[in-house]
C-alpha cells in the first residue's frame, strides 16, 4: 500500500461510470434513445463520489503533502490537476442546469447534456491517465514512507460533511448499477495506458 493506492482503486470506479455515460451519450446520438436517467445518476455519482470523495482526498490531503515535499502547487503538475478539476466541474454543472429541459424533449438541452458528458469524460480519462502515470508514480517516490501510512489513514477517515461511509458504498453501488444497466464489465473500463509523456502535464 502507498499514499495512492486506494486513489488509483478509485479511479477505477470513476472509469466505469465514464464508460456509462459514454454508452448513453452513443444512444442519444445514434439511436434517438435520450436515457435521463443515467445522466442523473451520472450527474449524483460524479458530485458525492468523483468530487465529493475523490478529489477531496487528492485537494486536502494528497497535494498538500506532495507540496510539503518540495513540489510546487503552481506551475507544475499540482495546478494544472486543480484546473482540470475546475473544468470537470464546469462540465457536470452544465449538464445539471440542461437536464430538465433534456428530459422533456428539448433538443438543445440533450446536446448540451451530451456534449458536457463527454467533454467531461475525455477530460477526466485524460486526467486519471496523468494521475496514475506520472503524478502518482512521483508522490509514490517522493513522500517518506510514515507520510504515506498518514495519508492511508487520513483518506480513510475523509468523509465529506452530510456524507457517512454507507454514502460511500451507496455511491459505489450506483456505479455498478450503471454498469448493469448498460450490460458494461468495470474490469473492462478500467485506464488505458498513458498516451505522450509529462509534457502533457
Ligand atoms: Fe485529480
Ligand atoms: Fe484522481
Amino acid at each position: 500500500m502507498t499514499a495512492t493506492t486506494a486513489l488509483r482503486a478509485e479511479h477505477e470506479i470513476i472509469l466505469s461510470v465514464i464508460a456509462c455515460l459514454r454508452a448513453a451519450c452513443a444512444a442519444a446520438v445514434g439511436e434517438g434513445r435520450f436515457d435521463a436517467e443515467t445522466f442523473r445518476r451520472g450527474i449524483d455519482f460524479i458530485r458525492g463520489y468523483a468530487d465529493g470523495w475523490h478529489h477531496a482526498k487528492e485537494e486536502d490531503l494528497l497535494f498538500p503533502a506532495l507540496e510539503k515535499a518540495g513540489m510546487p502547487r503552481h506551475g507544475g503538475p499540482v495546478g494544472v490537476m486543480l484546473r482540470e478539476h475546475e473544468i470537470g466541474r464546469m462540465h457536470v454543472r452544465a449538464m445539471a442546469d440542461a437536464i430538465d429541459a433534456a428530459e422533456s424533449g428539448d433538443a438543445a438541452g440533450r446536446s448540451r447534456v451530451v456534449e458536457n458528458a463527454l467533454g467531461y469524460a475525455d477530460l477526466l480519462e485524460a486526467h486519471i491517465a496523468k494521475e496514475d502515470g506520472i503524478l502518482f508514480a512521483m508522490a509514490d517516490r517522493i513522500l517518506p514512507e510514515d507520510e504515506q501510512r498518514r495519508l492511508e489513514v487520513a483518506y480513510r477517515s475523509a468523509v465529506p460533511a452530510g456524507a457517512t461511509a454507507a454514502t460511500g458504498d451507496e455511491l459505489e453501488g450506483l456505479a455498478a448499477g450503471l454498469c448493469e444497466r448498460w450490460g458494461l464489465d468495470p474490469d473492462e473500463t478500467r485506464s488505458r495506458p498513458m498516451v505522450g509523456g509529462c509534457h502533457q502535464l
